[in-house]
Order: C-alpha cells, then sequence, then structure tokens
C-alpha cells in the first residue's frame, strides 16, 4: 500500500523518510500537482470563506475554535499556521496573544496570502498582538529550527502534496516541547449518516458551487481529497512517524472533522 506521494506506508511507519528538504524553496520548485493545487486554490479565494460557511452551515467556525481551545496558547508565545488561506486561524488565534507574542500565517497561494494581508492590516492597526502572512510552501518553510511554541494547520494537510516532509517541516520550526494541533475532514463513522453524508459531498456542494462560482474544478476536487486522504488511525500514524510524540484525536459533529493534537 502507497501513499498518495507514493511513499511506502511501512517505511514511514518505520519512520525510513525521504531525505529531508533543501531549503530556501520557492515556488519554482513546486511540482506539477502543486501547481495544480495552487491554482485551484486561488480560482476560489475570494469566495472561500463564504463557501466554507455555506457548506459546513457555519460550524467550520466552531471547529476552527475548538482547534484554538485545544492549542492552548498563552499571551507571549509565537504561533505558526500553515496553508493559513486568508487567515481565518490566524486571527482566532491571535485573539489571545498579547504584544509580546505573534501569529504568523503562511499559504503558497498568493491569491490567499493577499486576502490575508489586507485583514492583517486592518487587524493590527486595532489590536496589541502582532500578525503577518507570507507566501511559503509547507514542505520547505523559511523559519530557523525551533521559533515556534505552536503550528496549527486547518484544512491544510489534505492538499499537501507530500504529507510527511510537511509534518517533518512543522516539528522543525517547533520549539522542544512545542505543540502541534491540526484540523481536517474526515469521513464520518456512523452507517445511518454516511449515505447522507456522500449525497452531500459528491452531488449537493459540486452542484451549488457551480452554479455560485461558475467553476466546475475546485468541489468537485473537494471530495476526492477528503477521500483520498488517511483514515483518522492512518494519519495519527503518520504524525507520530514524523517524529511527534502524545498524539491525540478529537472526532467532531460524527467525525466530519477532526482534532488532532501532539507534541513535538
Ligand atoms: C482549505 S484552504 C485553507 C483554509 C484555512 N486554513 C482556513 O481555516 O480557513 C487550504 C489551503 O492550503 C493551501 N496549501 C495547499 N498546499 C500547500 C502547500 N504545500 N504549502 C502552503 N499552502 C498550501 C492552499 O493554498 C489553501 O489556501
Amino acid at each position: 500500500m502507497y501513499f498518495k506521494e507514493g511513499v511506502p506506508r511501512r517505511a514511514v511507519a518505520e519512520g525510513r523518510m525521504p531525505a529531508s528538504p533543501s531549503r530556501p524553496v520557492g515556488p519554482c520548485s513546486l511540482g506539477k500537482r502543486d501547481l495544480y493545487i495552487r491554482n485551484l486554490f486561488s480560482s476560489i479565494a475570494p469566495r472561500i470563506d463564504a463557501l466554507s460557511s455555506l457548506f459546513s452551515l457555519g460550524i467550520c467556525n466552531f471547529w476552527r475554535r475548538r482547534l484554538v481551545e485545544l492549542a492552548q496558547v498563552q499571551p507571549a508565545e509565537r504561533i505558526l499556521d500553515v496553508c493559513t488561506g486568508t487567515g481565518n486561524m490566524v486571527f482566532l488565534i491571535a485573539e489571545n496573544v498579547d504584544s509580546a507574542g505573534s501569529v504568523n500565517g503562511v499559504d503558497f497561494c498568493e491569491a490567499m496570502i493577499a486576502i490575508a494581508s489586507e485583514k492583517a492590516r486592518r487587524w493590527n492597526r486595532r489590536h496589541a498582538g502582532r500578525v503577518a502572512f507570507s507566501c511559503q510552501d509547507a514542505k520547505a518553510l523559511d523559519f530557523r529550527d525551533g521559533t515556534f511554541d505552536v503550528v496549527s494547520v486547518a484544512f491544510g494537510m489534505r492538499n499537501i502534496t507530500d504529507t510527511a516532509r510537511a509534518l517533518r517541516e512543522i516539528r522543525r520550526v517547533l520549539k522542544q516541547d512545542g505543540r502541534f494541533v491540526c484540523l481536517e475532514l474526515t469521513r464520518p463513522e456512523p452507517p445511518w449518516f454516511l449515505s447522507l453524508y456522500r449525497f452531500y459531498l459528491f452531488r449537493v456542494i459540486p452542484y451549488v458551487a457551480r452554479l455560485v462560482t461558475k467553476l466546475d474544478g475546485p468541489y468537485r476536487y473537494l471530495p476526492k481529497s477528503i477521500y483520498g486522504f488517511y483514515s483518522v488511525a492512518e494519519f495519527q500514524q503518520v504524525i507520530e512517524a514524523a517524529g511527534f510524540s502524545q498524539v491525540r484525536v478529537h472526532p467532531m459533529t460524527w467525525g466530519v472533522a477532526t482534532a488532532y493534537e501532539a507534541r513535538r
């Protein structure tokens, strides 16, 4: 059995990962699949917040808040949010940080970072905690080893073309004993709910999204990305294989989303 990026499951579980990434890595080092993902997100960047709220019936904000609770952010800490999109997690986390702390958001999609940076200009005028965004690939983060107290990723991991490599980067930039929190859309368990969920995910969402955005790709990709990613138990193993400890999982809303927490 192989992961989607072609890494044998057993090799990862046993810790025999590919060599560490070379840095710094700019956009020109992105692979074909990365460019496809990035274009897809560029095409929906201006509407992604509204569509996420609509399709999750507003529950995505509750899930994000739950992730922030799990992160147990302290006022003076340094936080990094990877695959930040338009920065939703960053602003939620920043509510818990004072002028001694900071929250950075990174994403490899310039259209997303442009929206997030515009929000940040307004935020930094009114609040003490510093918020900043930059364009970066999750697989080659441009930060020194041991920089952050917490790294978060919300709805991002399943889009990254090399999960193991991104996890190793996240671990590298965390301080000793730093915390990793991750939120991901997952496949729900209860059989009575599953057929309803699949109909909604594979039929209703792409249909409505096409009407609203006039685009076919992004919301056909969504269900495939959820079903193409690891199960909760597998992803827990992958996180452990990347060197994290105390990995815990928190299923939410019948398992439609799952929060993961771990220590470096
Ligand atoms: C569903 S969106 C982000 C949602 C955002 N975290 C939130 O909570 O609203 C997923 C994001 O992952 C980003 N992404 C995918 N692969 C990436 C990579 N290798 N490096 C950085 N960002 C990536 C996409 O550009 C996209 O903005």
